[in-house]
């Protein structure tokens, strides 16, 4: 019997196989729900805070929907600047703060490694929306999702990851996600922004898997079930001229799309900037704003899990 209460999801390597599909499957159960009713209070009383310290649209606000369509309240901010980080506060001493406010913590900051620390220091469950170039796992969890919905399963998907994968938090966590359900992966990026070692090498020796690499879009995509393309993350860049050098390099239209199985799906964890030409949207290709829709269950699924419910 999977239980998930007061877990702290972080990475995803803190959660074993059969408590992803746990969550998967109550996302599933959430998702009828919401086409159903929109609204259960099983978590009537409890408190969200949401901890924002970089910017986002989706995963904030969509915690705070999932939130609210379970019946609980939100406390939180959106950028630091309303904060006393501006006086100087360090994130330890707002976490022991927080700790006494809110039930559960979902927090994104630029530094690798704080959601961990914050776990170090909360007594709730911390859910970590993003430490810089680091992992993102609710993410991951929405991704697992939308794969498993669109095409049936997981395990032998041919998934390519496009893009970023140097600085590209999602694709770090979906790589290692993939590998644990037996998809099989390309990675495609300009070759200064390729899959970290680190990732690559626990892939191989966790995983066994091959390790295919790629900086042509050209070469993969009449093979691919699943084209998950991301944003060149700019803010990330030390030195603005080198992103001025990739910031383009890869834009999926009809025209690359061409020689596509008939059933490949177009995923993108958004916010999309050159990556995907708006010709695309209106073609069965084009799932990532269904995608972004399958966070709401699939975060409505992991607060109710780790607060018990
Ligand atoms: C991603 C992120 O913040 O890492 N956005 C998201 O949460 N959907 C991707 C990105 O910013 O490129």
């Amino acid at each position: 019997m999977v239980n998930l209460k007061g877990k702290d999801i972080i990475s995803l390597r803190e959660l074993k196989k059969d408590e992803i599909e746990y969550l998967l499957s109550r996302a599933a159960d959430f998702e009828k729900i919401l086409q159903k009713e929109g609204y259960t209070n099983i978590l009537e009383g409890k408190i969200l805070a949401t901890l924002f310290y970089e910017p986002s649209t989706r995963t904030r606000l969509s915690f705070v929907t999932a939130m609210h369509r379970l019946g609980g309240n939100v406390i939180g901010f959106s950028g630091p600047e309303g904060t006393s980080a501006v006086k100087g506060e360090n994130l330890s001493d707002t976490i022991r703060t927080i700790d006494n406010y809110a039930d559960v913590i979902a927090i994104r900051h630029p530094e690798e490694g704080s959601a961990k620390l914050a776990a170090q220091l909360s007594t709730r469950p911390i859910i970590n929306c993003g430490d810089g170039s680091h992992a993102h796992p609710t993410q991951t969890l929405l991704d697992l999702y939308t794969i498993r919905k669109e095409k049936g399963k997981i395990n032998g998907q041919k998934v390519a990851l496009v893009g970023d994968l140097k600085y590209g938090r999602t694709a770090h966590t979906l790589a290692y996600a993939l590998a644990l359900f037996g998809a099989d992966m390309i990675f495609v990026s300009p070759e200064s922004l390729s899959m970290p070692k680190d990732v690559t090498t626990e892939l191989k020796d966790k995983f066994e898997i091959e390790i295919k690499e790629y900086t042509k879009l050209e070469n993969i995509v009449k093979d691919a079930d699943v084209l998950y393309i991301t944003r060149i993350q700019k803010e990330r860049f030390p030195d603005p001229g080198e992103y001025e050098k990739v910031k383009g390099a890869y834009k999926i239209d009809l025209n690359v799309l061409e020689n596509a199985k008939k059933d490949l799906i177009v995923l993108h964890p958004l916010p999309r900037v050159y990556e995907i030409d708006p010709e695309l949207d209106n073609t069965k290709f084009a799932k990532y704003f269904k995608q972004a829709y399958y966070g709401i269950p699939v975060r409505m699924a992991i607060l109710a899990s780790v607060l018990g419910k």
